[in-house]
């Protein structure tokens, strides 16, 4: 296994700043300048987020590495080069792409991840696990987000680097996200050691929902207490904020967060016609399995009476048929 190295580091942040002003200074990141502007990303937050572009070429980052005397074996085990096939020879991993630099919990520049200027495939495409970079550690935005998190005894967290920057742009600065993967036991560990209470705010989509209920069981496995966003179907954080602003995303869905069993019991709902007396019974028998789960009386009671009133059946009732589970499971 090769050792982390602080050339591997330096590289990271050498290209980074270049990166940067490729973007920002250049008629060659123009277009992707635009991209982002259009998008809603402010000049100060490309500033503060470090954001860059790289151009179209097959050695630029080559030519820039050999230039500064960094050994090119290296800056391939670093994810920003690839051998090619036959004999010696490298090229640049990330190619016209808008590059979102990642750092670790110290805020050392590690990996980026680089978005494709519109439509394509893949549409971000991430530095490789390295020596420098274990994706299952690495926290987007922690090392910037920590004293917030500190502070508002909250973190809140996202699917993607977008909707961090997004919800940062909305005075939200305890905001980070995984690596475009699911949440790792081992991120949930660093989230613990340093705040308990963890809002969700993955996307409002199947995928977005599916991750949740992965994420927060992880999460209350490592001790966090754990809460939900609501998003409207279909929209993503950094979509909702363009289109209704930062006052409302804090209101509307960063304080109207649900516990996670209300979250749940939405979710149950899913796809379910209430009028309709089947589904409408069928979808209180699952809530019920899920309020059985609670181990608080409180808890339970809170939720029973959520269900009683909903659905005008007593609580009484409902509260002798959530008994009934623990029968059924014991046999
Ligand atoms: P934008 O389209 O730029 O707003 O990105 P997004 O964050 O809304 O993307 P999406 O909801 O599709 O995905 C959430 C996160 O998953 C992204 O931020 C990435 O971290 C990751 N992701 C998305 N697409 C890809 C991909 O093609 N490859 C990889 N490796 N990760 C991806
Ligand atoms: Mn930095
Ligand atoms: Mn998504
Ligand atoms: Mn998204
Ligand atoms: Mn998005």
């Amino acid at each position: 296994e090769q050792q982390p190295s602080n050339r591997m580091i330096e590289a990271h942040e050498l290209l980074k700043k270049f990166y940067h002003h490729l973007l920002v200074n250049t008629k060659e990141g123009q277009e992707a300048y635009d991209y982002l502007l259009q998008r809603g990303f402010t000049e100060e937050f490309i500033k503060r987020f470090e954001i860059g572009y790289t151009i179209n070429s097959w050695d630029f980052a080559v030519k820039f590495l050999t230039k500064r005397g960094f050994n090119l074996e290296e800056m391939e085990k670093c994810g920003l080069l690839i051998k090619k096939d036959d004999g010696n020879e490298y090229f640049d991993r990330f190619r016209n792409r808008i590059m979102f630099p990642i750092h670790d919990l110290q805020g050392r520049t590690i990996a980026f991840s680089g978005r494709i200027l519109g439509e394509g495939q893949p549409k971000y495409l991430n530095s490789p696990e390295t020596p420098i970079f274990l994706k299952s550690k690495t926290i987007y935005n922690f090392h910037a987000a920590k004293k917030a998190i500190r502070k508002q005894e909250q973190v809140l967290l996202f699917e993607g680097y977008a909707d961090v920057i997004a919800a940062v742009g909305a005075e939200c600065e305890n905001s980070v996200a995984t690596m475009g993967t699911s949440l790792t036991v081992e991120q949930a560990k660093i989230i613990r050691r340093n705040v308990e209470s963890v809002i969700i705010c993955y996307d409002g989509d199947g995928a977005g929902i599916e991750a949740t209920v992965k994420a927060a069981s992880i999460l209350q496995e490592a001790g966090c207490h754990v809460q939900v966003a609501p998003l409207p179907d279909g929209y993503d954080p950094d979509q909702y904020i363009q289109e209704f602003g930062a006052l409302k995303f804090r209101q509307s869905v960063i304080e109207n967060s649900l516990t996670y069993t209300s979250f749940k019991l939405r979710y149950l709902k899913r796809g379910k016609d209430l009028q309709n007396e089947a589904e409408r019974m069928h979808y209180i028998d699952s809530a019920l399995k899920e309020v059985n789960t609670l181990t608080k009386a409180v808890e339970k009671e809170h939720y029973l009476r959520q269900l009683s009133d909903e659905f005008s059946i007593s609580l009484s009732a409902l509260k002798e048929q959530e008994l009934q589970i623990n029968k059924v499971q014991k046999q």
